[in-house]
Parts: C-alpha cells; structure tokens; sequence
C-alpha cells in the first residue's frame, strides 16, 4: 500500500484566486493538486485547460498536479497538458479509440498514466494494461459536477481493484472520486484506496487544514 495522497479538487475552489486557493489547500496539508478538465462532449461541464494547468506552474505550484481528463478525443491534448506541467495524466477508457496507445502516449511524455473507470465501467477493463499503469482512477460519481453522492457498489469495487493491484504487486495507487467526505473516508480507505479526491468536501469547508486533518485521521484510524 502507498502513502496517503489527499488531492483536493479545484472543481469546487473559487475560480477567481485559484492561484490563492492552491496555495491555501497545500498549506493545509493536502499533498496533490486534482486537476477535472470537462469538454462538454464527453461529460455535460466544461472547465479548464493546459493554460490553467501552465499558469498554476508559473504561480510557483510545486505539489504534482493530478490531471482527470473527461475530454474526447483524449490523445490530442495529452502533449499539451506534459508541456503545461502535468505529473500524472488519467483517462477514461470510453473516450479513447485506442486505450494502451494512450497510456503508452502518456508516459512518452513523460508523465505517469492512469486509467478511469466510471461507475458502471467493468473492472476487466484493466485486464491487459494495469501492469503499464501507475494508477487506477475509480469514480464514486458520475463524473462532470462536483457535489454529488457517493455511490456504494464502489466499495466492492475498491476491493475488487485492490485485489487486482495487490496480485500485480506493482506500485499502482488506487485513486477514489466522487462524493468523498471526513465521514465516509474511513470505510473507502479500508477497502483499497490509498488516494482520495475531495471537492466541495474540501473547498465547501471554513477550515481547510482542519478538514484535510479530520480526513487523513479518519484514513489512519
Ligand atoms: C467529477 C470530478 C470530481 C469532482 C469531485 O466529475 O471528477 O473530481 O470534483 O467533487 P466532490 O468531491 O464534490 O464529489
Ligand atoms: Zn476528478
């Protein structure tokens, strides 16, 4: 099993101090930056590109910046977001023709590589890559809003894929998205995932070393 990663969502931040908002969430000890690019053609929302990605970097953003693609095509953008400072790249297996060429087009870049699968994408979609992989991206919503429910079956889910990582016995971490708070976080971590997304959980709070803190407590526990 990996270190705890807790990456923030910058989803739910305040678009106007982004900048301001990522130096707040790391200073509260969040270790990664999540990073939802929408195009409004693979999911219903549209975000940020590299240009967001580049401008954190120049802003002096040090922590890795853990980019979720949910764009179709995904190959075309993929150069693009390494150039901009991306430390690892996630996509969904539904939005690429070509799935291994992708991931292989990731790590040529430079970047490490994860696969996304949504809620009701099937586990054997890992079967033939997970060894090429760094992570494994399980989404406990339908991804393209912040602030929805968490959908159980991702549970066994989680322990499904830990399984699976654990058999491989390489180092994949194994991210969780969607609907993740400081009061289910301990029942996702026992079941396999070691990397967790928080958005409105995270930006929705007053305090955020305080929620972060109550979040990473509740992992250890
Ligand atoms: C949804 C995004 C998530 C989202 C999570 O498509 O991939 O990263 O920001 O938000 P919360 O934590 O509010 O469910
Ligand atoms: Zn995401």
């Amino acid at each position: 099993m990996q270190p705890t990663v807790i990456a923030p969502s910058i989803l739910s931040a305040d678009f106007a101090k982004l900048g301001a908002e990522v130096d707040a969430v790391l200073a509260a000890g969040a270790d990664w930056v999540h990073f939802d690019v929408m195009d409004n053609h693979y999911v219903p929302n549209l975000t940020i590109g590299p240009m967001v990605c580049e401008a954190l970097r120049r802003h002096g953003v040090g922590a890795p910046i853990d980019v979720h693609l949910m764009v179709e095509p995904v190959d075309r953008i993929v150069p693009d977001f390494a150039k901009a400072g991306a430390s690892l790249i996630s996509f969904h297996p539904e939005a690429s023709r070509h799935v291994h060429r992708t991931i292989q087009l990731i790590k040529s870049h430079g970047c490490q590589a994860g696969l996304v699968l949504n809620p009701a994408t099937p586990v054997e979609v890992l079967d033939y890559v997970l060894e090429e992989l760094d992570l494994v991206l399980l989404m406990s919503v339908n991804p393209g809003f912040g602030g929805q429910a968490f959908i159980p079956s991702a549970l066994p889910k989680l322990r499904r894929v830990r399984e699976m990582i654990d058999r491989s016995g390489r180092a994949i971490r194994l991210e969780i998205d969607g609907g993740v708070k400081a009061d289910n976080i301990g029942e996702i971590a026992a079941a396999g995932a070691d990397t967790f997304v928080a958005g409105s959980a995270i930006f929705g709070a007053p305090d955020y070393a305080e929620v972060i803190g109550r979040m990473r407590a509740a992992v250890d526990a």
